[in-house]
């Protein structure tokens, strides 16, 4: 039989919680890092022809997958302008075609620590994998430690119709009291965080 060294209660306890607190202290230093070194997703700077802007609304509505452009660690996706809550808050900087909006989330990088928030299709929700922020799909913060919704590229549509995102224009995503969509979680959640 092997004999080792006694582990008692107390220095149970101390490693347990320094490992914990190692965790945590890393997890924060990960997160803070992703904001003072650039990454896959911020390629792109300033004005961006990301095509036809009929063709991104169709696509959109036939799919209800929001389109990823990794290069700008963007995801587009449809808004309503004709919803007084949402024209209020995203009508000045962000592209209209008729009756409906295209906005580029900034997906790349969750407003808490910095993860990539991926895309869920069956709660039709943002899921950040991290610390378990959930935005709606107008990226609007439900729930989670995110001090607001996601960030976003303000955007427009060019007289040939084409969608301009532009890159060097980045607003701070709306207040978490700021909702202008209520959208109730759709189905099951894809992470458990
Ligand atoms: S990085 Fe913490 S919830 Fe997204």
């Amino acid at each position: 039989m092997v004999s080792g060294p006694a582990v008692t209660r107390r220095s149970f306890l101390r490693y347990s919680l320094g490992g914990a607190v190692g965790t945590g202290l890393g997890g924060f230093a990960l997160g803070s890092l992703g904001f003072l070194y650039p990454r896959p997703g911020d390629e792109l700077t300033g004005p961006h022809a990301l095509g036809a802007a009929a063709d991104l609304v169709s696509e959109l509505v036939a799919t209800r997958i929001p389109i990823r452009v990794p290069a700008g660690g963007v995801s587009l996706v449809l808004w309503d302008p004709t919803r007084e809550a949402q024209a209020a808050t995203y009508g000045r900087d962000h592209a209209v075609l008729g009756d409906v909006g295209l906005m580029a989330l900034y997906t790349q990088r969750c407003v808490h620590l910095g993860c990539a928030v991926p895309w869920c299709q069956t709660s039709q929700w943002w899921e950040c994998p991290c610390h378990g922020s959930r935005y709606n799909r107008l990226g609007e913060w439900v729930r989670g430690p995110a001090p607001r919704g996601l960030d976003r590229y303000a955007s427009s549509i060019d007289d040939a119709g084409t969608l301009i995102v532009d890159f060097g224009d980045l607003r701070t995503g709306p207040a978490r009291t700021a909702r202008s969509l209520e959208q109730p979680q759709e189905g099951p959640n894809c992470t458990d965080a």
